[in-house]
């Protein structure tokens, strides 16, 4: 298993461009199973989950075909198979997001359940209840999902009690090819699904309200063909911009949007960072200052993100003060922080709250990545404080960080990727 061996102590500075979000690009993908002929998906980041996912829909034996880099043509009139199986499915839970499209498209769908994962029980309860709205068949039986729908899916109004991005997604994609008009209820409003309704319009989708939190969608018989080029990932943008505010250090993010970001930059003004931006960039700097601690609640979009707490927990590690972060989202996601106490953090947890006292004796040790973001603030955290850090099982930040090592060495970190295969 590759680890990764950082050099603490480093002031990062220079600039890094963003990919496109994996968060957007894994419900797209699946969105070209609605359409038989051509989806052209540019600005694909180069992730194993988005490998995954292009993967398991040419196990379906559809068609996808790499382009220029960071393009891929996909086309599913080949498609022969309905089914997502377990040993994939396993490796990415966002694989739920085949189930919408099938059903709609081709009037059944074989899923494996996905199961849960590091940061909590991750149920799909909310898919399977909108899609029986819409007069789907499913049996849940031996580990899988088997939907079935005779003949179109059927409009319905569908009230969401718990905000769900892919099950908001999954219920917008049905949709589109419904008989009927579907009204999705307490949607989720995050930029990756405004962007997947982007993408279904330019598809031929009849959508209404995407961003807030009540979707209209008209179903329309057939989809055609469409380009799309993936939103910037406001996720690694944070990820950038926190770990430059760590090191007391000014870094320019570019190919990104801070119109969609807008809870993160604000804590980052508060920690005490000057920030810059124009519409496709955003600069931060700390005029060498050590940052201060903010507090953290997490929520839906428009509110923080849950997928930048552990990164925030990162820096108030090493920031002036005490800081409460609390997780709204995720019953398990403070894993990473069991891992920075090995690095001398100051951290109590209690429940779903963790408090956290800044201190500057930090140091490097032996850790090891849990879940995705998790495995960032480690990389983070790694990158500034002093010692040597090795961090293992780092797949998990291959999963959804576009050549990581390579972006952090040109901010000026010291980080190489040590493989044990190629050690011998
Ligand atoms: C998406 O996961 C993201 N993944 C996650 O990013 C992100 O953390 C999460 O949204 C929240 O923003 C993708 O978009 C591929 P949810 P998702 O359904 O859709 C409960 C990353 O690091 N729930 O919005 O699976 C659920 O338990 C990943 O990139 C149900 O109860 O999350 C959770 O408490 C991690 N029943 C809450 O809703 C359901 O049927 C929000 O989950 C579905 C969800």
């Amino acid at each position: 298993m590759d680890k990764f061996l950082i050099e603490g102590g480093k002031c990062l500075q220079g600039e890094v461009r963003i990919s496109g979000a994996k968060n957007a690009a894994l419900p797209i993908i699946a969105a070209a199973l609605l359409v038989k002929g051509p989806l052209t998906i540019s600005n694909l980041p180069a992730l194993h989950d988005v490998n995954t996912m292009l993967a398991l829909i040419g196990r379906m034996g559809v068609s996808v075909e790499r382009k220029a880099d960071m393009q891929v043509c996909i086309d599913s009139s080949s498609i022969d198979s309905y089914s997502a199986p377990y040993e994939l499915v396993k490796t990415m839970r966002a694989s739920i997001l085949v189930l919408g499209p099938l059903l709609a498209h081709f009037g059944e769908a074989e899923v494996s359940l996905p199961g849960g994962c590091a940061i909590g029980s991750r149920p799909v309860d909310l898919h399977i209840r909108g899609l029986e709205a819409m007069g789907a068949k499913i049996v849940v039986e031996e580990g899988y999902i088997r939907a079935t729908s005779d003949g179109r899916l059927k409009g319905a109004t569908i009230f969401f009690d718990t905000v769900t991005v892919t099950g908001t997604e999954n219920i917008l994609m049905a949709a589109t090819l419904a008989q009927g008009q579907t009204i999705i209820e307490n949607a989720a409003k995050e930029p990756e699904v405004t962007d997947l309704a982007q993408c279904l319009i330019s598809m031929g989708a009849d959508i209404s309200g995407a961003g807030t939190d009540t979707i209209i969608v008209n179903g329309v018989a057939e989809l055609h063909s469409a380009e799309h080029s993936v939103v910037p990932d406001r996720i690694e943008t944070g990820t950038f911009l926190v770990a430059a505010a760590m090191s007391g250090g000014k870094v320019t993010t570019t190919a990104t949007r801070p119109d969609i970001q807008e809870a993160v930059l604000q804590k980052l003004i508060e920690a005490g960072a000057t920030i810059e931006s124009g519409d496709d960039w955003i600069s931060l700097d700390m005029q060498g200052k050590r940052p201060k601690a903010v507090n953290i609640t997490t929520a839906p979009y428009p509110a923080f993100p849950t997928d930048m707490q552990a990164q925030f927990a990162a820096m108030n590690c090493v920031a002036e003060g005490t800081s409460h972060i609390k997780e709204t989202i995720f019953e398990n996601r403070f894993m990473h922080m069991q891992e920075m106490i090995r690095m001398g953090a100051k951290i109590l947890i209690d429940g779903n709250t963790a408090s956290i006292e800044g201190c500057t004796q930090l140091r490097g040790a032996p850790v090891m990545a849990t879940d995705l973001r998790a495995s960032a603030s480690l990389v983070m955290l790694a990158l500034v404080v002093q010692g040597e850090t090795l961090i293992d099982r780092i797949y998990h930040i291959d999963r959804g960080y576009e050549n990581i090592e390579e972006k952090f060495q040109g901010l000026g970190g010291k980080i190489t990727r040590i493989s044990p295969s190629k050690a011998t």
